[in-house]
């Protein structure tokens, strides 16, 4: 049994709080921190085998358990659990992180059977938990209505929620969850569990509440069993992912904050570092550019006052120009028509212009319109018997296979090498597996979904082994990838194709449950209606961007743009390295507001942006900050304020932080003022 919850001031009682539990359970092991099937547990297991000689049962007995130190933050855990009737043995890792107050917890399977044993289920995490009722806040969508959420009381029996799309697998639903116990867990009250498995594949985690009168809730998460057991020989080690979890017994945004910490300071790529701001051209030009446009682009880089370019789809293919989606993916070569002189004359005349250059793959893909598909058809996931069935046009290549390893890691090495000034990737995945059918793995057929994202992963270690530091995004089609499987490679992720910023407000939001603003991409574009102080002030709130045409501003909205991003730079510091806290929801309210902290509480940014637009909608109310020194003295001051027009706030605002945590600010968000954002300085 874990114990979650309050530090207990005498560490010896940690020792008695099993026995005060009585769950109402025949077995004796529904508490188990690792259930097993076949033996005496008929609930829902975290593993079940088929042991060398057929026979299915597994039983599982606590061998040892050791504790080492890794440094003075963070220590491991190692339980050694064995069966008493076969050489089997399953060692749980928890990888604890004190300060920030988070675990990750995942499983070692090995065996020394004559023969090889199946592994039909391979939780990585298996949590029990005994509270007055549970509510699951889960997450479901499509493209471009990503992280819906939706918040529900557990009743007796399991839900689920899960995977089976192969890559792009968030697309429907992301691991990610929350639970709250005895109650929904609000922003600052409540006990509740953050949890998302670090797994860019098919996933699973089971929310099973045991009968009346236990009323336990058992928690099994880990890789989708479904056609995916997995074929161990003798001595093998079969690793699962980690679930990342936190619990906080002070409601979400206590719990938000813990991950965001971890996830700079452990996970993410350079999570403590900085970030480049860019002008993208996906929605600019689309696949329609040539070397003109680009050079113009550049000129509109500088103009707009960006650190660099971000070269979109459509750069590459000769047989095969990507003039669409439907050709080119696989063939990695500069388009001649459109681009003559390569990317490194594009890289030098970026530079010439005095900013960066970055560019986007999607190296995973293949259509079958390509030199790669006709050159090997035995690189590709399909089913050779059936009619090949396409997404966005697109199959998978196989990387269970190294050659294609090497292949996916050579798109990104050849870049890089012929242009080391090559600044940032956009590293993109638009497909879910059809057909799954790996021409390599012949009659491991079931372990495609596992060793994909391992193949992954290998490739993602090699570009990270040669080029550590390079900036990279994770982007899906939208969010179909942002898990913490794969941002341990990247910088940053892309959120959503739907750049409208009302959705937006309400996509970064949920988002911003369980991943830092620094690794939120942020773009400005033409989608919405709103003018262009709203776009830019919901893209601040993370890692900013613009996809726009520039030479289409206006002599003000420029202005406004210019004005924004120095405000963002003197800010930035603090929204992508400090504290976040939500202040009021967009779901059920006429604005929503949020901010970032510093972590000496010196200096502050409040966002508000008005999400309703019927008749009278605004800010009725103060809204309470947060965060903030109650002894402090703080100057308010509204920023981003768009040419011609002044402050919505009257006269210099000084307020102690106890005021302005107790009784707030209006920031007079209405119709007329649609984002208002708030500069806050600690004053003498
Ligand atoms: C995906 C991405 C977009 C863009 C296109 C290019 O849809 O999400 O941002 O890069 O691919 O084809």
């Amino acid at each position: 049994m874990v114990y979650f919850g309050t530090k207990l001031s005498d560490a010896k009682e940690y020792g008695s709080i099993q026995k005060m539990y009585k769950p109402n359970d025949d077995s004796g092991i529904l508490d188990d921190a690792y259930t097993p099937s076949g033996s005496a547990n008929l609930a829902e297991p975290a593993i079940t085998v088929t042991h060398a000689d057929g026979n299915k049962s597994l039983d599982l007995h606590y061998i040892s358990h050791a504790v080492a130190k890794i440094d003075d933050n963070v220590s491991m855990l190692t339980v050694t659990l064995k069966d008493p009737a076969y050489p089997f043995e399953v060692k749980l890792y928890y990888k604890t992180f004190f300060k920030e107050d988070v675990t990750e917890q995942w499983s070692v399977i090995t065996h020394n059977e004559k023969g090889v044993v199946t592994l039909n289920k391979f939780a990585s995490a298996n949590l029990n938990f005994k509270a007055d009722g549970f509510w699951l806040k889960q997450y479901h969508g499509n493209w471009a209505t990503e992280m819906r959420p939706e918040e529900s009381k557990l009743t007796h029996g399991i839900k689920t929620i899960d995977s089976k799309l192969g890559t792009r697998a968030n697309l429907y639903e992301p691991s990610t969850f929350i639970i709250s116990m005895d109650k929904p867990a609000t922003e600052d009250e409540g006990k509740v569990l953050l949890g998302s498995l670090e797994w860019s594949g098919n996933f699973r985690v089971d929310f099973e509440l045991s009968p009346e009168p236990s009323n336990y809730l058992r928690l099994i998460a880990g890789i989708n069993n479904a056609a995916a057991e997995y074929h161990l020989k003798a001595g093998e080690e079969f690793a699962t992912p980690a679930l990342v979890y936190t619990y906080s017994d002070h409601g979400t945004g206590d719990a938000s904050r813990k991950l965001h910490s971890w996830a700079r300071k452990y996970k993410i790529v350079d999570g403590e570092g900085t970030r480049l701001t860019l002008l993208n051209n996906w929605e600019s030009t689309y696949f329609d550019f040539n070397e003109p446009k680009l050079a113009q682009l550049f000129k509109d880089t500088k103009k707009l006052g960006v650190d660099m370019f971000l070269l979109d789809d459509g750069w590459f293919g000769n047989n095969h120009p990507r003039n669409g989606d439907n050709a080119g993916l696989g063939d990695w070569q500069e388009n001649k028509l459109k681009l003559p002189n390569g990317i490194s004359s594009l890289v030098k005349e970026a530079q010439a212009n005095g900013v960066k250059f970055g560019i986007w793959i999607e190296p995973e893909m293949v259509n079958p319109a390509s030199d790669l598909y006709k050159a090997h058809p035995d690189w590709v996931i399909k089913e050779s018997g059936r009619p090949e069935k396409y997404f966005r046009n697109q199959l998978v290549l196989d990387l269970t296979n190294p050659k294609v390893q090497d292949f996916v890691f050579g798109v990104v090495d050849n870049l890089f090498t012929k242009n080391p000034q090559l600044a940032y990737l956009k590293w993109d995945c638009n497909a879910v597996i059809y057909n799954a059918y790996s021409p390599y793995l012949k009659k491991d057929q079931s372990h495609l979904y596992t060793d994909y994202v391992r193949g992954l992963y290998k490739v993602l270690d090699r570009v990270r082994a040669k080029y550590p530091k390079v900036p990279l995004m994770l982007c899906s089609g939208g969010g179909g990838r942002v898990d913490y499987g794969a941002l341990k490679y990247f910088t940053e992720y892309w959120p959503s194709d739907n750049t409208d910023p009302l959705e937006r407000v309400f996509i970064q939001w949920e988002y911003s449950y369980f991943f830092p603003a620094i690794a939120s991409s942020n773009h400005v574009t033409d989608w919405g209606k709103q003018p262009i102080k709203f776009k830019i002030d919901v893209a601040m709130m993370g890692k900013m961007g613009f996809d726009i045409v520039v030479g289409k501003l206006n002599e003000q909205e420029l202005a406004y743009c210019h004005e924004a991003l120095k405000n963002y730079d003197a800010l930035k510091d603090i929204i992508w390295h400090g504290d976040q806290y939500r202040l009021q929801s967009p779901w059920g309210n006429d604005v929503a507001s949020l901010m970032y902290v510093d972590a000496a509480k010196s200096k502050a940014v409040v966002f508000n942006y008005l999400v309703n637009n019927r008749y009278n909608a605004g800010t009725k109310a103060p809204i309470r900050f947060k965060g903030l020194d109650p002894q402090k003295k703080y100057s308010v001051k509204e920023i981003n304020l768009y040419p011609g027009t002044g402050s919505v706030l009257e006269g210099k605002l000084v307020y102690k932080g106890d005021f302005l945590m107790n009784v707030g600010i209006n920031p007079e968000v209405n119709s007329y003022h649609t984002s208002v954002v708030l500069q806050l300085d600690a004053v003498n």
